[in-house]
């Protein structure tokens, strides 16, 4: 229940009982920021407050930090109840500082299949929540963008540069000193899933050009991987999910006979895909960085996109290495063929991150596998 004279200022997260909202609400509370999730609970379990509340806590007592507020709404962002928390906040005599959006579908096959639930939540939802945002004075609005935005790109086999999607034409000076145009748009891109991304990027940049005064910020992970190193708070989602990491998970937890591994046959050091991984603490502070840089810095384009990535490539078989390291046991993998859709390679350019958000990550992927296997050895009940 939110006090008639609440007064406090918040960053409100949508989608934030998820795998990266989690983390990032954590660290948006261990930053001193009060804050309000949002979650239909679609893709998560209420229960992954206890350990957001429980390390909030542990940090604000060893720091001699006061513990800032935590607010929980089970609500659809889509939802009537979601647009009347907005008075309801401000008759409280709070603001409503900032908003984080994860909320969203994400998963690649299930987007062929259903693509208008995809677009249903992902881009009509998105529309909706600005006008409210509008409506409501809300400027500072930080959105989970992927690297999959970029499509075919990522088969070029050089890092990929925030400046390989723009979304608008853009001329610039090549390294011969020659004006150039670059053309907005981006190709190859395969699924509904990540034209939902594109697509919200596209919108987002619209609205900011329409309003300057706006502070939109498209953050683009590469792939986020692991978890806090307690092993408490951890990804624990609802829907199965196939990406690398979890599905090794499964496979060290017996529930899988064995890791396909797709394809070893791309132009690699190996022979297996390479990605960029990048551990969800530091994905998580990515957030709390870009939300602080986008009000340090008024001057900043109305919309801009950062990369959230190591810049540095890591191999299937490289993965594999790390959690036989972690675990001291063989992961059980045979080889396959490449799956439909995949890159060979797909890794950040870094540099504008750290320049503008002052940002860069500090974790490899020996400490993904490192907390991913130390999460699985944790008892089943240590969220209740
Ligand atoms: P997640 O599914 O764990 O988290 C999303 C959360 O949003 C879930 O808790 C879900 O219950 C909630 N949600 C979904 N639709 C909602 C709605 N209509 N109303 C309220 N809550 C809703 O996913 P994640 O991995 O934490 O991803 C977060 C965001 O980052 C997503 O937008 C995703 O597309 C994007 N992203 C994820 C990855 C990745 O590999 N995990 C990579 C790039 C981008
Ligand atoms: C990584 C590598 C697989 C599973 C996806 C989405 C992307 C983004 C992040 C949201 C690839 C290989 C995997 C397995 C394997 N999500 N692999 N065996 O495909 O890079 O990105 O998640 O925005 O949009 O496409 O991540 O973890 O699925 O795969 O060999 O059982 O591991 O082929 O080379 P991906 P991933």
């Amino acid at each position: 229940v939110l006090p008639a004279d609440d007064g406090k200022h918040y960053v409100m997260v949508l989608g934030g009982l998820g795998y990266i909202g989690s983390h990032t609400t954590l660290e948006l509370l261990k930053d001193g920021y009060n804050v309000v999730v949002v979650d239909d609970l679609s893709n998560c379990f209420e229960e992954v407050l206890n350990p957001i509340r429980i390390l909030a806590e542990d940090y604000c007592r060893e720091q001699g930090l006061i513990m800032p507020t935590l607010r929980f709404h089970k609500m659809d962002y889509r939802s009537e109840q979601m647009r009347q928390l907005f008075p309801r906040y401000a008759a409280a005599r709070s603001c409503i500082t900032g908003v984080i959006h994860f909320a969203a579908f994400k998963s690649v096959a299930e987007s062929i299949e259903r693509p208008l639930a995809y677009y249903q939540n992902n881009i009509c939802g998105l529309v909706d929540l600005l006008v409210t945002l509008q409506e409501n004075g809300i400027k500072n609005f930080v959105f989970s963008s992927s690297a999959t935005v970029y499509g075919a790109k990522a088969n070029e086999g050089k890092p990929l540069r925030e400046d390989d999607l723009v979304h608008f034409d853009e001329t610039y000076i090549d390294e011969m000193g020659q004006e150039c145009l670059r053309i907005n748009g981006s190709k190859g891109l395969t699924c509904p899933y990540g034209r939902s991304k594109y697509f919200a990027e596209a919108i987002l940049a619209d609205l900011a050009k329409a309003d300057p005064s706006m502070r939109i910020t498209a953050l683009r992970y590469f792939n986020p991987v692991g978890c806090h190193p307690s092993g408490i708070l951890r990804e624990d989602p609802r829907q199965k999910p196939t990406n690398l990491f979890p599905v090794i998970a499964s496979v060290m937890k017996g529930k899988k006979p064995q890791l396909e591994v797709f394809g070893s046959d791309w132009e690699t050091r190996d022979g297996t895909a390479i990605r960029d991984f990048i551990h969800v603490m530091d994905l998580a502070q990515g957030h709390v960085a870009a939300l602080a840089a986008a009000k340090a810095n008024p001057s900043r384009d109305s919309f801009r996109a950062y990369n959230l990535g190591t810049g540095n490539g890591m191999t299937v078989a490289e993965v594999i290495s790390s959690f036989e390291k972690a675990s001291m046991q063989k992961v059980p993998a045979v080889l396959a063929p490449r799956r439909a859709g995949d890159v060979g390679a797909c890794v950040a350019a870094t540099q504008r991150a750290e320049t503008e958000l002052g940002w860069t990550t500090a974790k490899g992927v020996d400490e993904c596998a490192r907390d991913t296997w130390n999460a699985l050895n944790m008892p089943e009940d240590c969220l209740a």
